[in-house]
């Protein structure tokens, strides 16, 4: 068989399973769309009327299972947008003609299962769906109203009492383009005027509930009428109740049928005399499609449905299409089949599910010339049930390319693997849903592309089991734990791959396939998503991983903002967050920490850039409060204490005149004598002072000799002045003198301006070195510095007496902080 016809088939396949759809909902015409503002569920209610006050706006409104006996004039009056409304279950026995006066946007109107004696009259231009079957008149007329319904398009009617259909019921409906007419009395049709369906030319399908046992000529003109008709789907319902007592003739109909392609049995009785006579006459007929739904099957004759052949017909028959889909033996034992394959040359989609089955009918089925997809779900196979040893494998399934055997007993994947190799032509295998146990390798052949595992307890093995041509795999709720790279390394032609379902914790960052293009991992146990994982699926289109414990941290930031979201099928719906507890619950789509928070160069970045300005701050701050120079103060102040007993032992022993010796520039007189003297001297401090110490006529060394051995401390006012004008004196002193043990200790400087070492003519090299040395004192502007100045000066010339020193520490460091702290 061609692809062409294939796919055609498929199409067919697709538009029965809308059809069946279609039977459940009859929706499809209506074009208003209500949303859930707009809907209102009244059901349930105990309802003796229609609520007045009804929203104006309603379009959809379910007034079900309520005691509304009838319908008034203004009922319904002020809901101008109702589209569908549902009086179902009311016991309504009658409506007004003019019920529905306002509501010309109605659409769907469902008044069925009710107790109406006739079959209202409706204007409703609008009106696409109309059911009112399963209610109590005695005809089928519709009325001269039904002309006006010019958008019908789905009819259901039917009354145990109405038993007969005559020519003018549906006369009205002679130009009405309706798609659909169900009619279900569900009782014995008693007559049948030909041609009345013959009128709806327009009808694509026709569902009939309802008997024909006492008169089976009436289906027969019901089936020539249809061929009048577009119809080419006909379903039948309870067609054979338990007890029918028909010739097998009634199908001949279909024989001469024109178009009908799809034929549909629902809930009905079977033997097997009238299958065959079915099967032998549908083969005959243009029907393509062939299903079964619920149906009991009972063997009356000893040789079961068999057909041989066809005397006197020698054309193929056309049938594409078998579902059997619930099948209750009345029985208990397995029907017998015996038909001829080769009256089925098109068949290539059987479908036998839900009918117990434990052994295939192999040589019938196996033998099928065009049989592509096979689908026994929902059935008691296992391994030897379809592959019965003794039937013959030698040349099966020939076209098969499907097979699906989900929810079957199937055991072991090793022989089912084996027998793959049988069907040369297999690319799908579904056994879902079974007791699969992996006991002995498999292998596959490699035809075989596409595999369903899923619901089988198979554990994290699994992957070993596959077959390395496989593209698509299903391992979904097969209780895998981890997904590692090793595991997936040899399917290297792996497309498609669904584990949804299982205990997944996480997706390894190496993994690497390829080809993939589709990836389902929901229903996980998954944290997190990590971007590498993504980087080894250059292919991935699709990617379904919602429904995970996901944990909102910066670990899934990028997939929230950075990751294409058309690739994921369940998004944003299924994505929430697990944890944190204080997040748990929120969409995961809602979830944006900042990139700062995440991105980690950025927060380095911004480290680095904080700690320089905070640094620069600090440093201005030091700068500008003159840090360096409290810190030097204090470092001075600590040397001063830390010699304290050092000291006091120093001065027990020598007795001096002065406290201190003060040598200065006479430039700098100024300050010497308004700041630095009237301050000491304040403080009972004896001093010596250059000039006007000195004794007139002496020379200036000795003097300076004098003064400096006489006093505690020499003081030394340093100044650019005082270097240029004074200093090479004390050089020639020290130079002199070098023998003399002066102690250094007992030389301050005071630093007017500062006079950094470097800059010191290089002949003073005692200076240098002294300043370099020895620890001087800034004098400074700001006054409270200055006090901290005098308090460190004071405590340096402080001439120590043992017993004072640890009280003057404590008292000036409390003092000294003080000041600091002042200044901050
Ligand atoms: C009308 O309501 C009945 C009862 O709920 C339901 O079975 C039937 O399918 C509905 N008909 C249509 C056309 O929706
Ligand atoms: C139409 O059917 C009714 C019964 O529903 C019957 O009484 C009447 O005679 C029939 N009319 C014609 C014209 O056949
Ligand atoms: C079935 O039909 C036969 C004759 O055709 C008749 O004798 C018999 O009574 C019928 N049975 C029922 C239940 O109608
Ligand atoms: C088989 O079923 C048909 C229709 O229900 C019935 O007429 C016939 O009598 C049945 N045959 C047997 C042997 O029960
Ligand atoms: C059904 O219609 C086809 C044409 O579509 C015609 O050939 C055939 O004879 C008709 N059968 C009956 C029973 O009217
Ligand atoms: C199956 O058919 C029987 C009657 O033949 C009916 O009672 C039962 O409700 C049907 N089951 C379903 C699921 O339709
Ligand atoms: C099956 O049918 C073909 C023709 O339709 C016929 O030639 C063949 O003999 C039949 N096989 C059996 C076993 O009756
Ligand atoms: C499957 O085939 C292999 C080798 O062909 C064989 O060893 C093994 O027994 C077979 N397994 C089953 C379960 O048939
Ligand atoms: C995989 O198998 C599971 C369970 O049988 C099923 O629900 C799911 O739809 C399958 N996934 C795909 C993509 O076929
Ligand atoms: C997202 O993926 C789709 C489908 O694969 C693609 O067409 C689109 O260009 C991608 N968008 C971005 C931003 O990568």
């Amino acid at each position: 068989m061609d692809t062409t016809l294939w796919s055609c088939l498929l199409s067919c396949l697709l538009l029965f399973i809308a059809d069946a759809k279609h039977l459940q909902q009859q929706t499809g015409p209506i074009t208003c769309k209500v949303s859930r503002a707009t809907s209102m569920d009244l059901s349930y209610k105990h309802l003796s009327k229609v609520p007045r006050n009804l929203p104006r706006n309603i379009q959809e409104l379910d007034l079900s299972r309520n005691n509304i006996y009838s319908l008034h004039d203004k009922d319904l009056e002020g809901l101008p947008d109702l589209c569908i409304l549902k009086i179902t279950h009311n016991g309504l026995l009658d409506i007004s003609p003019s019920a529905f006066l306002g509501n010309i946007k109605l659409q769907l109107l469902n008044i069925s299962f009710n107790a109406l004696r006739t079959i209202p009259e409706l204007s409703l231009p609008d009106l696409r769906v109309l059911d009112v079957s399963e209610n109590l008149y005695g005809s089928y007329y519709l009325g001269k109203s039904y002309t006006s319904l010019l958008n019908l398009a789905f009819l259901a009617l039917g009354s145990p009492q109405a038993r007969s259909i005559n020519l003018t019921d549906f006369a009205s409906l002679h130009a009405i383009p309706l798609q659909s007419l169900k009619l279900s009395s569900g009782v014995e049709m008693k007559l049948y005027e030909h041609g009345s369906i013959a009128q709806l030319t327009m009808l694509q399908e026709l569902t009939l509930h309802m008997t024909f046992c006492e008169n089976p000529e009436i289906f027969g003109n019901i089936l020539q009428d249809l061929n009048k008709t577009n119809a080419e789907s006909l379903t039948l319902v309870k067609f054979f109740p338990d007890i029918c007592n028909v010739s097998n003739g009634i199908f001949a109909g279909f024989r001469s049928l024109g178009h009908l392609k799809s034929l549909f049995f629902y809930n009905t009785w079977f033997n097997s005399s009238v299958m065959t006579s079915l099967v032998r006459n549908v083969i005959q007929s243009p029907v393509k499609i062939l299903s079964f739904y619920n149906i009991t099957f009972a063997q009356d004759t000893p040789e079961g449905i068999h057909i041989p052949n066809v005397p006197g017909y020698n054309k193929p028959g056309n049938i594409r299409i078998i579902v059997f889909q619930t099948i209750h033996h009345y029985q208990y034992n397995f029907p017998l089949i015996n038909v001829n394959v080769t009256l089925f040359p098109y068949l290539n989609y059987v479908k036998f599910s839900g009918t117990g089955m434990s052994i295939l009918p192999c040589n019938l089925i196996s033998a099928l010339p065009s049989l592509q997809v096979l689908d026994l779900s929902d059935n008691l196979l296992k391994g030897r049930g379809l592959w019965w040893p003794s039937c013959s494998f030698s040349n099966v399934f020939p076209a098969l390319k499907e097979l699906y055997v989900r929810s079957n007993k199937f055991v072991d994947l090793q022989f089912i693997s084996n027998h793959t190799y049988e069907m040369k032509n297999l690319n799908k295998l579904d056994l879902s849903t079974n007791s699969l146990r992996l006991m002995g390798m498999s292998s596959w052949p490699p035809h075989l592309t596409e595999l369903s595992l899923s619901d089988n307890s198979l554990g994290d093995a699994a992957f070993s089991y596959l077959s390395p041509y496989v593209e698509i795999v299903n391992l979904s709720h097969t209780g895998i734990t981890a997904l590692t790279q090793t595991a997936v390394s040899q399917l290297s032609s792996l497309k498609h791959l669904f584990l949804s379902s299982n205990s997944i914790s996480s997706l390894p960052s190496d993994l690497s396939l390829p080809d993939l293009e589709e990836l389902h991992i929901h229903q996980n146990i998954i944290n997190t998503l990590n971007q590498n994982t993504f980087e080894g699926l250059p292919r991935l289109k699709r990617l379904k991983a919602g429904r995970n414990p996901f944990a909102c941290n910066c670990d899934i930031a990028w997939f929230v903002t950075s990751f294409n979201k058309t690739l994921l099928t369940d998004w944003p719906s299924d994505y929430t967050c697990s944890s944190p507890h204080d997040l748990a619950g929120m969409a995961l789509e809602n979830y944006h920490p900042g990139w700062v928070s995440c991105t980690p160069w950025i927060q380095a970045v911004i480290s680095v850039v904080i700690i320089i300005i905070v640094t620069g701050v600090l440093g201005y701050a030091f700068y500008t409060f003159d840090g360096a120079w409290y810190l030097q103060m204090l470092w001075v102040w600590l040397r001063v204490k830390r010699r304290g007993y050092q000291e006091a032992n120093r001065l027990r022993a020598a007795a001096f005149k002065y406290h201190a010796f003060i040598s200065y520039s006479q430039k700098d007189s100024e300050w010497v004598d308004t700041q630095l003297v009237p301050n000491l001297e304040a403080a009972n401090f004896n001093l010596c002072i250059h000039e006007r110490d000195f004794v007139p006529g002496d020379w200036i060394i000795d003097n300076i000799i004098n003064c400096v051995e006489d006093s505690y401390k020499t003081l030394f006012v340093l100044s650019q002045n005082f270097v240029q004008s004074e200093w090479c004196n004390y050089e020639l002193f020290f130079a002199q003198h070098r023998a003399l043990s002066i102690q250094q200790d007992s030389l301050v400087f005071i630093l007017l301006e500062p006079i950094p070492a470097d800059s010191l003519p290089k002949k003073f090299l005692k200076l240098r070195t002294l300043l370099r040395q020895q620890t001087y004192m800034e004098w400074h502007k700001d006054e409270r510095k200055q006090q901290v100045f005098w308090t460190n000066l004071k405590a340096m010339l402080q001439v120590a007496d043992k017993s004072m020193v640890l009280e003057r520490v404590a008292k000036e460091v409390t003092e000294l902080c003080h000041l600091l702290n002042e200044n901050e």
